[in-house]
């Protein structure tokens, strides 16, 4: 990837970021006015990746590759350590074609030795590839990232597809650190949740529409802008929870796309996902605020999101699943015609 495609991507989520409807508007709770619990009872650690979480939100994958977003990827990596977040740096593609660009990525390890950090390909790579990549930046973990959408979109794009399901099930079986595969932004189908987990995965971020829209940033790439019919190709965050539910105790669920505050990570817990990634707003928030803003509002995130918890009377993220919801507008439509309950 050129380098300054990424900063294009940057540049574009960035201008982008605005309040989407995410489908997570028509899915309630119901109140019960009987609490039943201390905020001393409330407990908001996960466990995802063969990896405890004390906070279930985390800096999902953006950037890196270029001069500037080397310095997005300190400042979200600052984030990180200072919160305990774990995060994961945007596709290391570019570092597998140039060296040269490896320290935008590796400066993420760098400011935070410690930390729980994801290396991200796509499925365009081999083992021998999702390998490098991981001993790049001395990976945790690693995300496997599916966006046809988007390179359908890009004019430079993918247009070769017939070797994805072969890399994912190398990698899976063949990497040695826990993988997670992810949308970017489209949602996942249950039937290419259920694929998956065939080839042998045990963990899937469905990173859905509703937050950062790719098919929109690269169509405006584009010289002629002639994709703009794609702009709400996809599946809502909320819908793609609903869709993957009866997965839920076969594979560890993740949701992203459109995600910035409490009360939309509580419907995701409330539908199955174990953790939440956010990177538009990770992104807003360390651009325009600066890094300790941005740590000051992971702890108020925090904090909102046990109290949301201590009226739900849930004092745990799987508590969450035996809270009462009323479904409407499009998640119920969705329900009722995919036949979920
Ligand atoms: C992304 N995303 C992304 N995902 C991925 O797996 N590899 C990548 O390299 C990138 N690059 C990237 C750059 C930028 C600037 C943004 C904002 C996002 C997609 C991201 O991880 C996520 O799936 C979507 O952005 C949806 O989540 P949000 O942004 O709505 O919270």
């Amino acid at each position: 990837m050129s380098t300054s495609r990424k900063d294009d991507h940057v540049n574009a989520a960035f201008k982008q970021y605005q309040t989407n409807p995410t489908d997570f508007e028509s899915i309630r709770f119901i109140h019960h006015s009987i609490p039943k619990y201390n905020l001393s009872d409330i407990n908001i650690e996960t466990s995802i990746l063969n990896h405890q979480l004390t906070t279930p939100f985390y800096i999902n994958a953006m950037t890196g590759g270029s001069e500037w977003t080397a310095q997005v990827n300190k400042q979200l990596a600052m984030v990180a350590k200072e919160a305990q977040l774990m995060m994961a740096t945007g596709s290391i593609s570019a570092a597998i074609k140039d060296p040269k660009v490896a320290h935008s990525f590796q400066i993420a390890r760098e400011v935070n030795p410690d930390g729980f950090l994801l290396a991200n390909l796509g499925a365009n790579h081999p083992l021998e590839n999702a390998k490098k990549a991981v001993d790049l930046i001395d990976a945790d973990a690693f995300q496997i990232h599916l966006n046809s959408p988007q390179e359908i979109v890009m004019p430079e794009g993918d247009r070769e597809f017939r070797e994805f399901e072969d890399h994912i099930g190398e990698i899976v079986h063949g990497l040695g650190v826990p993988v997670m595969i992810k949308e970017v932004g489209f949602g996942m189908s249950s039937e290419t949740v259920q694929r998956l987990i065939d080839i042998g995965v045990s963990t899937v971020d469905v990173s859905g529409f509703g937050g950062t829209n790719f098919a929109t940033i690269e169509n405006s790439r584009r010289e002629k802008e002639d994709f703009a019919f794609l702009g709400d190709w996809g599946q809502s965050t909320a819908v793609s929870l609903i869709d993957n539910y009866h997965l839920k105790d076969v594979v560890d669920l993740v949701a992203s796309g459109g995600i910035k505050h409490p009360l939309q990570m509580t419907k995701a817990f409330a539908l199955g996902a174990k953790a939440v990634g956010m990177s538009g707003e990770f992104l807003q928030r360390v651009l325009t605020k600066g890094v300790d803003d941005t740590v000051e509002q992971v702890h108020a995130w925090e904090e909102q999101l046990k109290l949301i918890m201590l009226m739900l009377n849930a004092p745990t993220i799987p508590d969450l699943l035996h809270t009462d919801l009323i479904f409407t507008d499009f998640p119920k439509e969705w329900a009722e015609q995919r036949h979920i309950d």
